[in-house]
């Protein structure tokens, strides 16, 4: 049986994985507005994973006897000024989901909640992951500038992101 305050902060990872999900169509809007197709695909893989982590801790609360809260999800941003803004915003923020998960599993251990802290290093092996792909656009990104013909070769290689594989139970085992 669940903590009723680890559900609460588990729901509100909950909805701050909705978010990120949102964050991340709206990213796919954006590019598919610059007909940057790669970098498109990159943020649907992106967004799907997403919802892969919300369900995820949706299914974890269910089998732990809790009670699965949603919320509002709030609005994302629409415009970024450059393909590097939006993957700079895309780093910052899954460096703010990490210190979210940091937060949950410290609340875990607190609460000497074994089962919850050890469903929780598969997010913190996650976040890793999840900073490293993001912040390899960014530097890329940085190195050709302005060059539009550097541009095309890495939205090439962007439209490459391999989309989540799922698991039996729905989860994902995706970055
Ligand atoms: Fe669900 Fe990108 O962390």
């Amino acid at each position: 049986m669940l903590n009723d305050r680890m559900q609460d902060a588990l729901n509100e990872q909950i909805n701050a994985e909705l978010y990120s999900s949102y964050l991340y169509m709206s990213m796919v809007a954006y590019f598919d507005s610059l007909n940057l197709v790669g970098a498109s695909h990159w943020m649907r893989v992106q967004a799907q994973e997403e919802m892969a982590h919300v369900v995820k801790f949706f299914d974890f609360i269910s089998e732990r006897g809790g009670r699965v809260i949603l919320k509002p999800i709030a609005g994302p941003p629409t415009e970024w000024d450059s393909p590097l803004d939006a993957f700079e915003e895309t780093y910052r923020h899954e460096c703010e989901v990490t210190g979210l998960v940091n937060t949950l599993v410290d609340l875990a251990i607190e609460l000497s909640d074994h089962a919850t802290n050890n469903m929780l290093q598969w997010f913190v092996s996650e976040q890793v992951e999840e900073e490293s792909s993001a912040d390899a656009v960014v530097q890329q990104l940085k190195l050709i500038g302005s060059d539009g013909h550097g541009l095309f070769i890495i939205d090439r290689e962007l439209s490459q992101r391999a989309l989540p594989q799922t698991t039996g139970t729905g989860a994902a085992a995706g970055a």
